[in-house]
């Protein structure tokens, strides 16, 4: 849309069950922001929404798991995220949440609409149910072998090693996620919102018509959607948690967390209008509302083609005039990964870089996965630091006041004359400012960092050419010149990495002086009033050690390791003890002389040892395990030390050990080849 009269830029709103980590950034909130602060520089009237996605299985899942309640588990993930993104300067005008009675009330009416106006299918159908759980099944509850590669935890809506996506009748041997048991088939009655009727009538056609102006990966995902055939897709669930069903006699069943998220946009909008005194309707329904939805690839499909159908179909709202999704960001080669940890979490990298946020912000817009999924580096963050933010524009800009403090008491100093070769600077800071606007309104956010870049290089270039530190002498007056067009040109830095790097145009700002200047300054040869008094020089940026991106590999690579380590069952390690500690133990060679089971018991058994020592008697837990005549004979490890304790009312003096694996399988510590009884382990 040519010049709209205002913008509604959302970013898609993160589910609330666990803290975000750079690639969320990277693929929707950073390039957000960006495009935002770009529109604000520019005087013009946007709206920016985010908020938390409170429902949904996983957090239903996680909240029974860990016997907490859905709502305490979004309410901590919602401060947190929400904290997340105000440390890292992306400013949304509202951070809403979907829990939020407005957003119920807001959702509920707008499916009671469409429910009216007969936009729904109802449908009746046999839906896997858990009887031990007495409850339907969500796809995401079961589990089972995949169709198509064989993996054995596949989920009923999708298969997390093919990709595949999956409907819960495919799976081999499924089974329910919360009792563990095959659960078995149930009639139950949903609404579905007939997407092949909209493909038909406008949807497809609608896409077509952003053949050009949305991104090839956009674009082409909802083409080859459409190719296989849009399909109706249920809108309701048989779950607790959620926006209820506002339908007389549905009780248990829940809108689809799909139909009630996007939704939340408008909410929010609702939200933000009340405390502003603003109307909302203007930004919704408004043909002359710009609505921009930036999201993560695997959002496409809801935001292209699901979305924009309940729209239509309620009647009344703008759709969106683009959807910039990006792809994934890779770390370090290897996929992001919750499971796996394997992710720099936003609140560890707040807490190590409370000074770089925007060397992240940088690193990750100079990697935007635009086209293609993309690779973050611990690496390639201090190159970029170092090599680019300190030495092209902390280098410049320190150049330049350092100089005007030199010569000019740090005052911007008179132009005397341009020369051509000026006014050849000033025409290519001015085509760099063009140049940039063209890139962040085609949303090539990559290519806009580097040119925001680029006027501290040409400053850089600048310097070098004209060499002012060795001209004082002999022609003050070009020297005023040259400085005078450096702190133009730096007053134009501060304009134009403000998207990027907001926290360092502030602090470039505040050196210059200046207040937030408009976005049509940059470029120009005059924004620096001669006589204006700069600060006294300082430095934008300090350089970043080798140590300390090493510490953050480690650091990564440890995480992974812990989290293999938990999978696989193997306890996390105890804090160190010094030497004397361990030493206290006495830990002994003995041999069990006798054996039999505690009666009423079903793990104990009462042995007597000979320790060496002395001849005593232990109680231990290995009667699952081990029979009498297994153990007796056996040569073990006893600590003889220990206080003596009563155990089923027999007094047990000591404790032999014995290594147990994840499973709880016991395996005794014997000597590995049979030894004097009362031998010290040590
Ligand atoms: N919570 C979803 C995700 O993280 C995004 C929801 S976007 C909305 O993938 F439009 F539904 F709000
Ligand atoms: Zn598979």
């Amino acid at each position: 849309m040519k010049d709209p009269k205002r913008y509604l830029v959302t970013a898609a709103l993160p589910y609330a069950n666990g803290p975000l980590h750079i690639g969320h950034i990277a693929g929707a909130y950073l390039p957000a922001d960006i495009y935002v602060r770009y529109l604000r520089l520019k005087g013009k009237d946007v709206a920016f929404i985010c908020g938390s996605d409170e429902h949904g299985v996983p957090i239903t899942l996680r909240s029974r798991k860990e016997g907490i309640s859905p709502q305490k588990i979004v309410d901590k993930y919602h401060e947190i995220n929400r904290k997340g993104f105000e440390d890292l300067g992306i400013e949304f005008d509202i951070y809403h949440r979907t829990s939020d009675p407005l957003h119920h009330q807001t959702a509920s009416d707008f499916f009671r609409t469409l429910y009216e106006k007969g936009e729904f299918v109802e449908k009746e159908e046999e839906q896997f149910y858990d009887e031990a759980e007495n409850q339907f099944l969500a796809d995401r509850y079961i589990v089972g072998t995949c169709p198509h590669c064989n993996y054995d935890k596949a989920y009923g809506d999708q298969c997390e090693q093919c990709g595949a996506s999956l409907s819960p009748k495919e799976l081999i041997d499924p089974v329910s996620a919360l009792s563990g048991n095959k659960p078995q088939l149930k009639r139950t009655r949903h609404w579905y919102l007939p997407l092949d009727k909209h493909q038909d009538e406008w949807l497809e056609q609608w896409i077509d018509s952003h053949s050009q102006d949305w991104k090839s990966n956009v674009y082409g995902q909802c083409k080859s959607w459409l190719n296989q055939r849009l399909h109706p897709r249920a809108v309701t669930r048989d779950l607790e948690w959620g926006v209820p069903v506002p339908v007389e006699g549905t009780e248990g069943k829940v809108l689809y967390v799909w139909f009630d998220a996007p939704i939340g946009y408008i909410s929010a909008t609702k939200a933000w209008a009340e405390q502003q005194g603003k109307d909302w309707e203007k930004y919704w329904k408004d043909e002359e509302t710009s609505l921009i939805h930036f999201i993560g690839k695997d959002n496409i499909v809801f935001h292209c083609l699901i979305f924009p159908s309940m729209l239509k179909a309620h009647g009344g709202y703008i759709l969106p005039d683009n959807v910039p999704a990006n792809e994934f960001l890779n770390l370090e080669g290897d996929k992001l990964s919750t499971s796996r940890n394997w992710a720099v979490w936003i609140n560890e990298f707040v807490e190590d870089f409370p000074d770089k946020i925007d060397t992240l912000r940088y690193t990750l817009a100079a990697n935007f996965p635009e086209q293609k999924d993309n690779d973050f580096t611990w690496k390639d963050f201090q190159n970029r630091h170092n090599n680019e933010l300190v030495a092209v524009l902390g280098n410049f800009v320190n150049r330049a006041l350092v100089l005007t403090k030199k010569y000019f008491n740090k005052q911007v100093p008179e132009v005397t004359e341009w020369t051509d070769y000026d006014r050849d600077i000033i025409r290519r800071a001015a085509q760099i400012k063009e140049d940039l606007e063209d890139r962040i309104e085609h949303y090539k956010f990559r290519e806009a960092v580097k040119l925001a870049m680029d006027i501290g290089r040409l400053g850089n270039k600048y310097l070098a050419d004209t060499e002012p530190w060795s001209l004082y002498k002999e022609d003050p007056g070009r020297v005023a010149t040259i400085l005078n067009l450096s702190l133009q040109l730096a007053a134009s830095i501060s304009i134009v990495i403000e998207p990027f790097l907001p926290f360092t145009a502030e602090r470039l700002r505040n050196f210059l002086n200046i207040g937030q200047l408009n976005w049509e300054l940059a470029g120009k040869p005059d924004i620096l009033k001669p006589g204006h008094e700069v600060k006294k020089p300082k430095h934008l940026f300090q350089k970043i050690e080798d140590q300390t991106v090493e510490r953050q590999l480690e650091k990564l690579k440890e995480a992974r390791r812990k989290k293999e380590q938990e999978e696989q069952g193997v306890e996390p390690a105890k804090e160190n003890i010094s030497f004397d500690d361990f030493s206290r133990l006495d830990i002994r060679v003995g041999q069990i002389l006798e054996a039999e089971k505690v009666p009423k018991t079903k793990k104990l058994m009462k042995l007597t040892v000979d320790t060496g020592l002395d001849q005593r008697t232990v109680v231990a837990g290995i009667a699952e395990q081990f029979s009498p005549e297994q153990v007796r004979g056996k040569q073990v490890s006893i600590a003889v030390n220990l206080e003596p304790k009563k155990i089923k009312g027999i007094q047990s003096q000591g404790m032999i050990l014995m290594a147990e694996d994840a499973q709880g399988n016991l395996t005794f510590l014997s000597p590995g080849t049979p030894t004097q009884k009362g031998a010290v382990v040590k």
